[in-house]
Order: structure tokens, then sequence, then C-alpha cells
């Protein structure tokens, strides 16, 4: 099934609503537990004061569980969508003095320039979940990373993976979309239809010259792309 893009920014009031209530917490738990796994599995330990970036954050819902998890480590979301940063500083400010550790930042990856990015290089961690599917041009996320990763810095990118005929796209969205709001449901079908095969995501990061990375699917509708960052 051919690729076809959705819009990059969730902006629209309804979608960043709908989008900021669901549920997605199993999802992010396992993005949590994974980057725990790949940082446990290494030599490599996350110092105090290292640098977490989570890219496409929308409404915090993952940075939010990194900041927990690692307290001794600065976390910092990024989206370009100004409706999505204001959830997530809404969330934030409604859970101070918790999450001294956390902030957010309005920073488009497609569009970005070098002076905001500066604050945010060096990273230790960077994460993506349901980031990549959103690129128009998805070598922009593999630059960021080498823009921003310090040596040895681990790197999860989590994201849905294209089925391969639309009648996969209907068993999936059937079977997790089925009772969500209507909003919700229209997205998942778009994001699967705009999603990456694991294949062109090989094809990207070698490309990118970072063919050191794992890409794997992952159960019925994710991908994964891991590692650790050796320039
Ligand atoms: C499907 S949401 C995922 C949100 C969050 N990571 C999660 O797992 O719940 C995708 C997010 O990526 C953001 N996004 C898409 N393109 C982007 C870009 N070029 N720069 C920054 N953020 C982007 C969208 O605005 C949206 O908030």
């Amino acid at each position: 099934m051919q690729r076809c893009p959705e819009p990059e920014l969730m902006n629209a009031p309804d979608q960043v609503i709908a989008y900021a209530e669901a549920d997605f917490s199993s999802g992010d738990h396992s993005v949590i537990e994974r980057l725990y796994e790949l940082i446990d599995e290494s030599p490599t330990t996350l110092s105090p004061g290292s640098l977490i970036l989570d890219l496409g954050c929308g409404p915090g819902n993952i940075s939010e569980r990194l900041a927990a998890r690692w307290p001794l480590s600065n976390v910092i979301g990024l989206d370009g969508a100004p409706s999505m940063i204001n959830i997530a500083t809404q969330r934030l400010n409604s859970l101070r003095p918790a999450f001294q550790n956390l902030n957010y930042k309005l920073v488009d990856l497609s569009h970005y320039s070098v002076d905001k990015m500066i604050q945010l290089k060096g990273a230790s961690v960077i994460v993506s979940n349901s980031l990549l599917h959103h690129l128009h041009h998805p070598q922009k996320l593999w630059d960021c990373v080498k823009e921003l990763a310090a040596p040895n810095a681990f790197v999860l990118h989590r994201d849905l993976r294209r089925p391969s005929h639309e009648r996969e796209v209907d068993v999936l969205c059937d079977r997790y979309a089925r009772q969500a709001p209507s909003v919700l449901q229209r997205d998942f079908r778009a994001s699967l239809i705009a999603a990456f095969t694991p294949e062109e995501v090989r094809d990207q990061l070698d490309l990118a010259g970072l063919s050191q990375f794992r890409v794997e699917a992952i159960g019925d509708r994710y991908l994964e792309v891991c590692g650790q960052w050796c320039p």
C-alpha cells in the first residue's frame, strides 16, 4: 500500500483535546520500560544532570513519565504545535511543584533554526513516540538526532508501521479504535496510511549514516528504532 502523508502538526482544537484526553498509558508505559531496558543492558549509565529529549511530545504524556523515572535528569519535551505545547504546559503547571526537571519547548523540527537548538545539544537520551509518520521529510528526524545527541546517547523511536493492504488498515482500526471518539478513529486510520515500513526506515537510517541503529517490527502495528549513537 502506498504511503499517504498526513498533516505534520496536530494543532486542530478538537484533535488536540481528543488526543490529550485519550488513554495511551499502556503504550506510554512500554516505551519507558523499553528505554529502561536499553540503558540497563548498556555499560554506559545516565549521569545526574543528563539531558533527555522527547521529540514530538504532544500533551506530555511520555515526557512526564520520563521525568518521573529519571528524576536526576533534565527532560525537555519538544513539539511544533502551539496547542499541544499549551496543553502540556498547563498539565505541568497543575503538577507543580513536582516535575522540576521537566520543561517544554515549541520547536518545529522540520523548520528549526540552529539558534533554537543550541540548548538542546548534547542530549544523553532522544526519544520519540508516534512522530516519524507525521514528517513529510523523515530524514529531518535523523538529522536532528545527529545534531542533538551526545556520543553514546540512547536513542529510541517508536511509531506505527504501515500495513501492506488497506484491508489490514480496516482490521487494525476495528481492533484498536472502534470505541474511540470519531476524531481519533479518523487520525488512527490516517496515521497507519502515513506510516513507514521497517524497510523504509532502514533505508532512511542508512542514508543518514545511522546504520548502527536497529529497526524492528513490534506486535501487529508498531516499529521501533533503537541503539546508541556512536559518531
Ligand atoms: C501522534 S502525536 C504523539 C504525541 C506523543 N509523543 C505521544 O506519544 O502521545 C505526534 C506529535 O508530533 C508533533 N509533530 C509533528 N510534526 C512535528 C514537527 N515537524 N516538529 C515538532 N513536532 C511535530 C505533533 O504536533 C504531535 O503533537
